[in-house]
């Protein structure tokens, strides 16, 4: 698709690690721990390794130095052609802080969640976060659920793993992978499936909720959250992209369109809940979803009107780290630097004076296996 970057450049018209630095933990991983993997469709799943067990090596200068590449100022993973968000540590820092965000918005958990993992005599329980990132949601699960074993998948290392394993609960384990490539060395697995915010690194969506369903123990829960790459309005519409829309709705498009151009899902948040029902394996799917106020705009004076702002404070923040995060993304994918800067500029302002009024809105479903 050809990108016309015209209504970017318009007027708004509203008002380190050190790579000798070695540990005695160790992981796993589908990948060597040298060579490169590329991303691949899931009708390419059968190319991983026959092995159904992944292999098990510590971590050390070599893998540190394989894990990452480094574009336009920022760390990303070596692996995946199809994710390009960073994988350094200012984005792993935003990504604890919008964990703080989620769980004080969202809650910790689904609420069947707590049944899923409790502790039953004779019954060993495992959980799995599939692009765990951080790693702040599993760790959790490995905490508040001591008895379970949790399992923390991404393209990329756990980073708890290289500057402090005793950070790291014994009952988590961090494993090396693509999930693009199948997730049979899963398969009857686990009480509990869960994914947030992965899309822009999955390339068949449907096929994931497919997969997952399959790493899934009869009983066990899926738990989506996506969001959509998009600002919304006051009506709770996505803003049309024109040169009337905010700085912020259109470099959001701008992002969307890059994931879409590097073979992510940018929609898949709103297609979970079809994805997930009209799956023979899943039954109760429940939806879930909530606004979040890119920034302080909300001028009531009320209660909620000052919680709103609140969590608009946060999720300002977020986008604010989320702008610089989506440098290598956009410019990556041809997107001009001198718009880019521009249109940062603009949409960083517009976040931090609070007036202009957005929406992000954040997606979520869970369902139980059919036993
Ligand atoms: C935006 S972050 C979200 C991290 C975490 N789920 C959270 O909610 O804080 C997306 C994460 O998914 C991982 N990811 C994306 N595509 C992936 C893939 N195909 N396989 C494994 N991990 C993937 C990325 O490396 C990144 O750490």
């Amino acid at each position: 698709m050809q990108t016309s970057y015209s209504a970017y450049t318009s007027p708004v018209q509203y008002d380190n690690m050190s790579d000798d630095e070695s540990d005695s933990c160790s992981m796993s991983g589908s990948f060597s721990a040298s060579g490169k993997a590329s991303s691949v469709t899931t009708a390419d799943w059968e190319m991983r390794s026959a092995s159904p067990g992944p292999s098990v090596f510590s971590i050390g200068s070599s893998l540190r130095v394989n894990a990452y590449r480094h574009e336009y100022g920022r760390g990303l993973n070596n692996y995946s052609e199809v994710y390009r968000l960073p994988a350094d540590d200012e984005e792993l820092d935003r990504l604890d802080k919008q964990h703080i965000m989620f769980k004080e918005v969202m809650g910790a958990y689904p609420p069947p969640l707590y049944e899923a993992l409790a502790n039953t005599p004779g019954v060993h329980k495992s959980c799995v976060d599939l692009g765990c990132g951080s790693g702040s949601w599993i760790l959790d699960v490995a905490r508040d659920f001591p008895h379970c074993t949790a399992v923390a998948v991404d393209l990329v290392p756990m980073q708890v793993l290289f500057f402090d394993c005793r950070n790291m609960p014994p009952n988590c384990r961090s494993e090396v992978d693509d999930v693009n490539l199948g997730l049979q060395h899963f398969y009857n697995e686990f009480e509990v499936s869960h994914a947030r915010l992965v899309s822009s690194g999955i390339r068949d969506y449907a096929g994931f909720v497919d997969q997952i369903s399959m790493t899934l123990k009869p009983g066990g829960l899926v738990d989506l959250t996506e969001f959509d790459f998009r600002v919304y309005g006051l009506d709770k519409r996505p803003i049309p992209i024109d040169d009337r829309a905010s700085a912020i709705a259109r470099w959001m498009h701008l992002a969307h369109q890059a994931v879409q151009q590097q073979g992510g899902e940018p929609d898949a948040a709103n297609h979970l809940y079809e994805w997930v029902r009209n799956h023979n394996a899943y039954e109760q799917p429940v939806y879930r979803h909530w606004w979040f106020q890119t920034s302080t705009w909300n001028r009531g004076t009320d209660p909620e009107s000052r919680r709103q702002n609140r969590y608009g404070a946060a999720m300002r923040d977020d986008i604010l780290a989320f702008l610089k995060s989506g440098r290598p993304l956009l410019l990556g994918t041809g997107v001009p630097e001198q718009i880019l800067d521009d249109l940062e500029d603009r949409a960083r302002n517009e976040l931090i004076e609070g007036r202009v009024p957005g929406y992000i809105l954040v997606e979520n479903v869970y369902a139980r296996k059919r036993r």
